[in-house]
């Protein structure tokens, strides 16, 4: 390996004894010890079952206090912490690191900064939904000045695993069904985390996640076996993550899941031939937490210690909280069981990205003073407000949005005026509080309503709505879920509206008024009545800390939605794993009795793949296509037909309709965002190179075929105008 710090750590290397060389790839929490008698997890399990209440545990968590392990630190036996996010531990720690330890290797701290640290903005599922790399950038820059600011050097992001399946809680977090887009996603994410120098004080390294395809978790089940074919694999899961190393990612952390049958922690091929043989990459590879110890579950290790030996050898550097490394690497290389070079060459990922930090130089990259006031800026709570807003979709609209000024409304639904709800899954560092709710966001536009939960102990309070219902004229019925409800370890098997929701749903129609549903969720949400009833659906999704200002700039027309949607929304739970660019099958499902589809729900999701709409209306014409020498040029002219300014994101799609291994019916191949005054009209060109129209045959040989191809180009994947072209 030549580059600019190798000398520097071959030279640490030949200095390190054995156990300070297991030390640095041991990751640690702040573990919790307080007056119980059980272990903080057991603690967790117990609260979770109900054997104390929260109470209690939030009693007992009163005792307690974080332990950070100083006498290890000093031994050299730790070279990361995990979660810490302020200035003043993590320059304590790192003091005893730097000043207290035999060689004085720094500390490497690493947090979850998804989507914000302080500032949160919105859940990645909704930020992909502006189909705007730029703004994917601009946010990830924000996120990195206040995380680094409160000590941070490493996010645990951007998480780019496809998911079509909506069951699966953790869909809220990457960028949607689509390869494409998580792989743009990730590569904005990296770009903005990373900055132009991973040194500089407000840089971060980014942590490309869950290496690989943990979305396909079967049945949408979290954490649940990945069997598919290597084609599929290939075609459809991997590209997301190496677009992240492209772009310069300097750690990856592979997945709790196995790919058929064998757990990326200690899948060989995954991390050695595919992630550091094909794909050039040399940063540093992060266990996820436990997942580790976790492979004598899976089935693969008898034990912690024929874990640790596998996954060393799989080329895992870093083992976050299982502690099966620093329990075992010392005997396994003593024994023979593992040669020192390779745990030398995990230690070397490990320094080298170290190294590019510049925590050698700088280990104290933050102060508590740079800390005080680097949070919740105005100018991020600005770029929080302008991705909130374009992250809603338009799902529908029977001309009654945006509102007037004096249209008398009412608003229902206890997510109206919640505010920590707005974070969604994954915001750790954030405080509820900085939240500004619907009905907050209503206030600051001096807008004038009533308000009514109208559900109180999970129950229709009839008689509440029903009176104030009868004081409006329009009713906005804010419906989703609550944060808990997706994120890691919140799978659904059922992904309709709570019941009690819909009940309060179906009071408002019945009063014969428009209802304007605005959706707070973290996944697609299976309401084909509320897409049927409804006078009006924005799908808000979890919008972060700026929620219910940019709610009030688009339900009163300040701002005009123009998000696509970047997942499909089925019609019913059991359609899942549903998404657009499915093949065709043998029988397509149609009007006739033998053809693929279910007895009890239509063919068509309720809201499909790259669709949304705007207060003005866009019309496709003029499609025309050309063959260049190693490419297609294929181009759509768009016109702005309604009365004011918008968004459209242009759509090219392309299916290849005969070959050796059945293609999808659509595949994303190139969007555009474009921004047209009214009556205003572009033509939007893309260039489609013939060896992207390419796939893996049954030997997975890549093949690009002639013959003929359909491109399709629109405003959403269900809507598009169709140019036969001939490779
Ligand atoms: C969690 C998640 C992973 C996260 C890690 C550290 O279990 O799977 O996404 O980065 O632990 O918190």
């Amino acid at each position: 390996m030549s580059g600019k710090y190798e000398d520097k750590i071959q030279k640490l290397l030949s200095e390190m004894t054995l156990e300070e060389k297991a030390g640095q790839l041991r990751q640690c929490g702040p573990s919790l010890v307080g007056a119980f008698e059980v272990s903080f997890e057991e603690l967790l399990d117990m609260m979770f079952d109900g054997r104390i209440s929260q109470e209690e545990f939030n009693r007992l968590m009163g005792t307690a206090k974080q332990d950070f392990r100083e006498e290890d630190l000093k031994a050299g036996r730790m070279g990361s912490y995990n979660g810490i996010g302020d200035a003043a531990t993590v320059n304590r720690l790192q003091k005893i690191a730097v000043e207290e330890t035999r060689l004085g290797i720094p500390l490497l701290f690493g947090y979850d900064v998804i989507h914000g640290f302080r500032t949160v903005t919105p859940i990645p599922l909704a930020e992909s939904c502006a189909w705007e790399p730029e703004l994917w950038e601009k946010t990830a820059r924000v996120a990195a000045k206040e995380a680094t600011a409160a000590g941070v050097h490493m996010t645990f992001a951007p998480m780019v695993d496809v998911s079509k399946d909506a069951r699966w809680g953790r869909v809220s977090e990457g960028a949607g069904e689509d390869v494409l887009l998580n792989s743009l996603y990730g590569a904005a994410k990296v770009r903005g985390f990373q900055g132009e120098d991973l040194s500089a004080e407000d840089s971060m390294a980014a942590c490309v996640k869950h290496f690989a395809a943990y979305g396909a978790a079967e049945a949408g089940r979290d954490y649940n076996r990945v069997d598919m074919s290597l084609q599929r694999l290939w075609e459809e899961y991997l590209p997301s993550y190496k677009a992240c190393v492209e772009a310069g990612a300097r750690a990856v952390m592979p997945a709790f899941n196995d790919i058929n049958g064998v757990p990326c922690s200690v899948n060989k091929w995954l991390l050695r031939d595919v992630l550091r043989g094909q794909w050039g990459f040399d940063g540093m590879t992060v266990s996820d937490a436990n997942a580790i110890a976790e492979c004598v579950n899976h089935g693969i290790a008898a034990d912690r210690a024929e874990a640790a030996q596998m996954a060393l050898e799989a080329g895992m550097d870093m083992d976050m909280t299982s502690e099966a490394y620093i329990e075992n690497v010392v005997q396994l290389v003593k024994k023979g069981a593992v040669k020192e070079e390779v745990l030398d060459q995990a230690v070397a990922d490990i320094l080298r990205v170290k190294f590019e930090l510049g925590l050698f130089d700088h280990p104290y990259k933050t102060s508590e003073e740079r800390e005080k006031d680097a949070m919740l800026r105005p100018e991020y709570r600005a770029v929080a407000r302008e991705a909130a807003v374009k992250s809603a979709v338009l799902l529908k609209n029977e001309k009654v949005l945006p509102l007037k000024k004096d249209a008398k409304i009412a608003v229902f639904g206890e997510l109206a005026a919640a505010r920590e709800e707005m974070t969604g899954a994954w915001a750790i560092g954030a405080d509820g509080n900085d939240c500004v709710s619907l009905t907050d966001g209503l206030d600051a536009a001096g807008v004038s309503y009533i308000y009514e939960a109208g559900i109180k102990d999970g129950a229709v309070d009839e008689a509440a709505v029903g009176k104030t219902a009868g004081e409006a004229e329009i009713l906005l019925c804010v419906l989703g879920e609550h944060k808990e409800q997706s994120g890691e370890a919140a799978s659904r098997a059922d992904i309709t509206l709570d019941p009690s929701q819909q009940a309060l749903f179906d009071l408002l129609v019945k009063t014969g008024k428009p209802v304007v549903v605005i959706l707070f969720n973290g996944r697609p949400l299976a309401i084909p009545q509320i897409a049927e009833k409804a006078a009006a659906v924005l799908e808000a999704w979890h919008p972060g800390v700026e929620a219910g200002n940019a709610l009030a700039d688009l339900l009163y027309g300040k701002e005009n939605p123009g998000g696509k949607l970047t997942v499909t929304f089925p019609f019913a739970s059991g359609q899942c794993p549903m998404y657009y660019a499915h093949i065709n099958t043998g029988r397509p499902g149609g009007k006739s009795k033998f053809t693929s589809k279910y007895l009890d729900t239509p063919l068509e999701p309720v809201y499909p793949f790259g669709y949304g709409l705007s207060y003005t209306q866009f019309a496709y014409s003029g499609e025309k296509i050309v063959r260049n020498e190693d490419s297609f040029t294929v181009s759509v002219k768009v016109k702005n037909v309604g009365e004011r300014a918008g968004d459209e994101v242009v759509q090219c799609y392309v299916r290849d309709p005969a070959a050796k291994r059945a293609r999808p019916v659509k595949l994303l191949k190139d969007f555009l965002k474009v921004h047209l005054e009214a009556g205003q009209e572009r033509e939007v060109a893309f260039e489609v190179p013939f060896r992207s129209l390419g796939y893996y045959d049954w030997d997975m040989n890549y093949v690009v075929e002639e013959g003929e191809y359909v491109f399709y180009l629109g405003g959403s994947s269900a809507e598009c105008l169709s140019i036969p072209a001939v490779l």
